[in-house]
Parts: structure tokens; sequence; C-alpha cells
């Protein structure tokens, strides 16, 4: 899709809504190292897993989907000729019940191993399965509880139609709900340990989780964290930033742009290197700028940001309706959007309950009730509150806090004119 010129339409290649194309997957150099390193170890039989941890909208989809093109050809870059990989990629979405989670991981196996004609008969022969349209499904006489033999028969799998030249990737995304079911980490956990057993160390598991969901993963089994290597996504470093808009203005998008040196540095810092809201930065600047003489420059960015009131909606707008405003749904009072305002633009991410006091009109009783429901609502995180320790509200999405604090300098800036 990038590259095609739809009879000299522009183009804008910026994808603030969707995970990025991996052609134009910008930084991640270090996490991507660890996760070759594993996927290399993999390829010699010696697995590692790894857990890409991090908020929404840090990129994990987008480093998920990265991976996945890129592990079939990893083995060439480490000069391993006698083996490759197989990906199977799982959003798990909506997924309810342990059975059904299940389901998608022996069907996913299947994928991996690929559906020979003997592996079907197989699958068949199982009580409780048939093979239908979509793969491998139940077979409605009497349910099988499938989380019980899971890990045995993926091993059956393996054992039998695993190949000697391949290794097999794994992807899980979008593990939310999975994370919610009661028993989901010991089914991973399980499986993990059983290919372990087994010898079977040419399969390796991708996993993503929230910081949020690692937790609940977690709370379902304590040691569950130790089948993986951790790797933190956080924001993209400012050169990462400006490599990100730089490049794919002038070469992915049509018309190609240039920016000036100046305005690209002020895009990277406003961004603070969250890669959601670069994408949102440059698909405004390109809509800004096509009709524009370039470069792009430092009115042009005020644009791309703020918006006007006519075709430019502008990042921060799109940002926080798209991403924050539901949150706040119901909550009518303007002082929740004080007390949030009033937080981030503390000199530390950690606010304490002092400055709130001072500068808002509020009462203790009031300002505790209301930072109550913006926790409840997941938007704050409160810390301290022992005898040592005074209570601090934090917001618990970084990108929410960067959106308020530049929202309160556009303010700021229009107020002073
Ligand atoms: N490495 C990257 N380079 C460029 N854009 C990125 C990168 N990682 C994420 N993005 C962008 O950030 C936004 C959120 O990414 P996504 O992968 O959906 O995050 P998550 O899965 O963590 O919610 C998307 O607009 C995506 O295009
Ligand atoms: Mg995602």
């Amino acid at each position: 899709m990038v590259y095609q010129l739809l009879n000299g339409d522009s183009f804008n290649a910026f994808e603030p809504d969707n995970p990025v194309d991996p052609r134009l997957f910008a930084g991640r150099k270090r996490e991507l190292a660890t996760i070759n390193q594993a996927l290399v170890q993999t390829l010699k039989r010696r697995s590692r897993h790894i857990l890409v941890r991090a908020e929404r909208w840090l990129g994990k989809t987008s480093l998920a989907d990265y991976i996945k093109e890129s592990a079939p050809n990893v083995h060439k870059l480490a000069s391993i000729d006698e083996v490759s990989f197989e990906v199977a990629f799982r959003r798990f979405g909506s997924c309810t019940n342990l059975d059904e989670a299940a389901l998608l991981i022996l069907n996913d196996f299947k994928t991996l191993l690929g559906s020979s004609d003997e592996l079907m008969d197989y699958v068949k022969k199982i009580k409780g399965l048939t093979i239908g349209p979509l793969g491998i499904e139940f077979s409605g006489e009497k349910q099988i509880n499938l989380r019980l033999h899971l890990s045995e028969m993926v091993i059956k799998l393996l054992e039998q139609y695993g190949e000697k030249e391949k290794a097999y990737l794994y992807i899980l995304d979008e593990t939310r709900q999975l994370s919610h079911i009661p028993g989901s980490a010991n089914l991973l956990k399980d499986l993990l340990e059983a290919l372990n057993q087994e010898r079977l160390r040419n399969v390796m598991f991708l996993i993503t989780v929230t910081p949020q969901d690692d937790e609940r993963f977690r709370g379902d089994h304590e040691s569950f964290q130790r089948l993986f290597r951790y790797v933190e996504l956080g924001p993209l470093t400012d050169e990462e930033s400006r490599g990100f808009l730089h490049d794919t203005l002038a070469k992915h998008c049509v018309p190609n742009l240039k920016i000036e040196e100046a305005t690209l540095y002020e895009a990277a810092r406003l961004s603070s290197g969250f890669p959601g809201f670069l994408q949102e930065i440059g698909f405004w600047l390109f809509e800004v700028g096509k009709t524009k003489k370039p470069p792009l420059g430092e009115a042009e960015l005020e644009l791309a940001v703020n918006g006007n009131d006519n075709t430019i909606q502008g990042a921060l707008d799109a940002l926080y309706r798209k991403h924050f405003k539901h949150d706040l749904e119901g909550l009518t009072s303007a002082q929740y959007e004080e007390i949030l305002s009033t937080i981030a633009n503390y000199e530390e991410p950690l606010c304490p309950r002092r400055p709130l006091l001072d500068r808002l009109d509020i009462s203790a009783q009031a300002l505790t009730v209301k930072t109550g429901e913006l926790i409840e609502r997941g938007i704050l995180i409160k810390e301290g509150g022992g005898r040592k320790k005074p209570i601090c509200y934090a917001f618990r999405n970084p990108m929410h806090r960067t959106i308020y604090q530049i929202q309160s300098a556009v303010t700021r800036k229009k107020g002073s004119r």
C-alpha cells in the first residue's frame, strides 16, 4: 500500500490509527536486538520466550508485526542455513473462556505445522474435536475440557508433524481479555514448561502485555514472569523520532515533503517520543503541507498540532478524542479537567495533594472524591499515603500527561497574545 500512487492523488503515509507498516517502522534498536537474540537461540534449539510490555499506544502491535515480517529472514542474517522460522500471529481480542483460548492456540499450532492430510486425520480422531471451515472446532456432542489437554496435544502435534528444518515463532497480541480469564497464565505456563521438558526448544513465544495485563497474569500464576525475558517499550529517542518524521515525509508520502531542520526538532520534542503522537503530528503536518510551498516550517507545525476550525483537526484534538475523551465520559464538572491539567503541569510526574489544594478552588474532601473517581476509571494512579510518604497522583498513561502539558502551553500562548 505504502508506495502506491493513485492517479496523481496525494498519499498520506502516516498511520495514526493502525500499527505502523513494517517498512516505516522506526527505532527500537535495543529491543529488536534482544528479540533477535532470542530468535537466534531458538533457531539453535535453545528457545527463549519474550514478553513485550508497554502501555497502550506505545507500539506493541507495531513491534509484533515487525517481528512477524522479519523472523523468517533471521536465519540468513545469523548465517544459519539449515533452519528457518514459521510464524503464527494471534490477536486474542475478545476471547472469553479458557477452552476457547486453548482452541485458538491449538489452531495456531496447526497453522504453524501446515495442514497436511495426516494432521487433519489425526485431529479428527480426537474425541470432541472436528475439522470445520474455520479449522479445528469443538464437535458439539460432548464439550471437552480442551484446556486440560492442550499441552499434551500441542506436543503430540509438534513431535509428529514438526520439521527438523523449522523453528516456530508464536506471537500473542491483544492479551487484555485473555489476562482476565482465571487460569490463563497457568495454561500458558504449562504449555511452555511442557515444551521445555520434551526438549521442543525450537518453539518461541512472544507475548505482548500492558503493565495491567502483566499484573493480572502474575496474579493468576506468580511464576509466570520467570518464563520470559521482558522487553519494555518506552518512548522513542529524539533522534529516532526525527528520523521517523523526516523519512516518512521525505520518502513515503506523496508528494514528498521537506521540513525545516528546526521544525523537525520541535516536532520530535513536542511528541515526547510517543510513536502514536508522532504519527498524529506527521499525519497533520502532511495534510497542512501538501498544498503549501515546502519546506514545512514553524507555522505549519503549529497548525498541525493545534488544528483550525475547519479542515485541520490537529494532532492534540485527534489524540484526545480518540484515546482519552471517553475515559472522562459523564464527569461533567470542569474540575476534573483542572485537576488533570494541574497534575500534568506539576514539575514531577508524581504530584502531591498540596499544589492541587493550593491552585484549585477545591476542598480536601472533594479532591479525594474526584481523584478517587479518576483512579477508579484508570486515568490516575495513587502512590504513598503512609505516615512517611504523602499521597501523590500520577497519570497512568504518560502520553496522557503530555497531551495536557501541551494543551496548557497552547492555551497560555493564545492567552498571552
Ligand atoms: N516503531 C514505530 N515506528 C513508527 N510508528 C510507530 C511505531 N510503534 C508504534 N507506532 C505508532 O504508534 C501508534 C500505536 O502503535 P500500536 O502498535 O498500535 O501500539 P499498541 O499495540 O501498544 O497499542 C500507531 O499509530 C503506530 O503506527
Ligand atoms: Mg496493540
